[in-house]
């Protein structure tokens, strides 16, 4: 069942990196134009807390097309397949049949039914000749989906390096970089307070963090030592019910990203498996006590 886990794993990787490479077309456009494209994503309320590099890709797919004067370019209730962008012209926002405003150049429309999956939510006319911009649904699923990948692939990496996640197998540590958060802490910010009940496990992704200890709640927290990319903390309170021995603040002028993992994964994916391969070590350990007790015997015989 194990292994059968692992190649499904495997091969919906393998999967979803050939349906990125069959998806993601690149239009050559001036430096100029890419600005435009970019300023205008970033003005839109649902593109603009997308990364910069999902933005930029987007922007390179991203193609033109035209609009006569008087068209419908989107019609309400359809199932959409295209974000556009208005480089020239003015186009007519309306809903049942009631005009609800009008765009000028440098306005996003169309990205409704593409984020959020559903039918588009109002019809837009061209009132002038129209000089847009578009990306379809896939190439921008993909972007989104490659974007999720290298993640996964660097939270995995991340992982790996760390001491006491050297046991867990490969598709355990996918599972678990599914399922990581990212936070992100301003420079002097206290990630954990000492004294405070722990719930999350850290491991630090980017910047710099340090640990203080105050020896009783008189005295001031000393510095103990700091921690970097790569290395984990606050697993002591998720294994038991203590709280944190320590405070960790962030101490970097960039700010620090932590990937965090809650208690309920943390046990289901990672103590659980732990205490397992612990079990399984002992059992080992002992038949192999028990096999040199054998050989022993057949040696006296
Ligand atoms: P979508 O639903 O995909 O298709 C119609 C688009 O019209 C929609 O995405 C938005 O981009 C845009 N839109 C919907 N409602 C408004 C509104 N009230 N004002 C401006 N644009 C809108």
């Amino acid at each position: 069942r194990i292994k059968r886990t692992a190649i499904s794993a495997e091969s919906a990787q393998q999967k979803k990196s050939k349906d990125l490479r069959v998806a993601l077309q690149v239009f050559d456009k001036s430096y100029r134009t890419k600005e435009f494209l970019r300023d205008a994503l970033l003005n839109n309320d649902f593109m603009k807390n997308l990364e910069m590099n999902q933005i930029m890709s987007i922007v390179d797919c991203m193609y033109p097309l035209e609009h006569k004067d008087g068209s419908l370019i989107i019609k309400e209730g359809d199932v959409g397949n295209l974000v556009y962008i208005l480089e020239e012209g003015t186009v007519e926002v309306s809903k049942l049949n009631k005009v609800l405003t009008t765009m000028g150049p440098g306005r996003v429309f169309g990205e409704l039914a593409i984020l959020y999956n559903c039918t588009r939510t109002a019809s837009i006319k061209a009132l002038s000749n129209c000089k847009l911009w578009a990306v379809d649904r896939q190439t921008f699923q993909a972007i989104m989906m490659k974007a999720g990948m290298q993640k996964q692939a660097e939270h995995l990496e991340l992982m790996k390096n760390i001491k006491s996640f050297e046991k867990l197998r490969e598709d355990i540590l996918s599972k678990i970089a599914d399922v990581l958060d990212e936070v992100s802490y301003a420079d002097g910010e206290c990630i954990v307070r000492q004294g405070a009940k722990g719930d999350t496990f850290y491991i630090i992704a980017k910047g710099r963090a340090r640990i203080t200890e105050a020896k009783s709640k008189w005295d001031a927290p000393i510095n103990i030592r700091h921690l970097e990319r790569g290395e984990s903390f606050g697993e002591l309170a998720l294994q038991s019910e203590e709280t944190r021995p320590f405070n960790v603040i962030a101490d970097d002028p960039n700010g620090v990203t932590c990937l965090v993992l809650d208690r309920q994964n943390y046990r289901e994916m990672i103590a659980n498996e732990l205490s397992r391969l612990k079990r399984e070590e002992s059992f080992k350990c002992a038949r192999r006590n028990v096999g040199d007790e054998r050989d022993l015997k057949n040696l006296r015989l």
